[in-house]
């Protein structure tokens, strides 16, 4: 493997998903230290509110909305689905009363590893878009090399497409079992 690949992608892949792991582990520590676990419980909402809000990106991106850089707005969605995964992390802990909130939460998890990926794949595509703007601005080259490097571009960007088939549905799953989880402790809310 070449040192620019791990370098650009599976180093910082490997550190952000750490990060995600040792934030986690931290925050449950510092809430059980300060005595303040049933802060833990409420975080949910805020974390569920961060990734709703990132979704604007997806708004945008589909018309939907018509204000906003879709680029802030897709930074945006990576921060805000990572602050609210990482809050929605604590808030689960390591308490186990039913299942439907541990496949909510494997489903969020699947979701944030698949973005990730997402995220990096992108990067790539943007770096053959400059490279290839580059190409062209290169007078003289030989047309082989331009094929070459065309065909790059439509692998990376075939690549994000079929990223996307996988992103999107473990999105819908991740939203089908929230709301359930959500619904069943609006239905309980009194019973405790
Ligand atoms: C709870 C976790 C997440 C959910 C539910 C989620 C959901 C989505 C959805 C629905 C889209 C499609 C937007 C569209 O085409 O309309 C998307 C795109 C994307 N997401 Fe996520 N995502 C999550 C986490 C992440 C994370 C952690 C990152 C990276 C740090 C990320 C990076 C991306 C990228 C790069 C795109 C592609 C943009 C594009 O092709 O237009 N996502 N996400």
């Amino acid at each position: 493997m070449d040192t620019s690949l791990l370098n650009r992608e599976v180093v910082p892949f490997v550190l952000m998903l750490l990060l995600l792991v040792v934030a986690t582990l931290a925050g449950d520590y510092a809430l059980h230290a300060l005595d303040l676990v049933w802060v833990g419980r409420y975080l949910g909402i805020p974390g569920t509110l961060l990734i709703l809000f990132s979704f604007g990106y997806s708004l945008r991106k589909r018309r939907l909305i018509r204000s906003g850089n879709p680029r802030k707005l897709l930074t945006l969605h990576e921060t805000f689905t990572l602050l609210g995964a990482l809050m929605v992390l604590i808030h689960a802990g390591i308490h186990f009363n039913a299942i439907l909130p541990w496949l909510a939460l494997v489903a969020m998890l699947l979701n944030v590893f698949s973005g990730l990926i997402g995220k990096f794949l992108l990067d790539r595509s943007r770096r053959h878009v400059a490279e290839r703007r580059q190409t062209y601005s290169l007078k003289g080259m030989a047309k082989d090399e331009m094929e070459k490097e065309l065909f790059w571009d439509a692998v990376t960007y075939e690549l994000m497409a079929k990223w996307r088939a996988v992103h999107f549905p473990i999105t819908l799953v991740f939203v089908a079992l929230g709301l359930g989880h959500i619904v069943s402790i609006f239905l309980f809310w009194n019973w405790q």
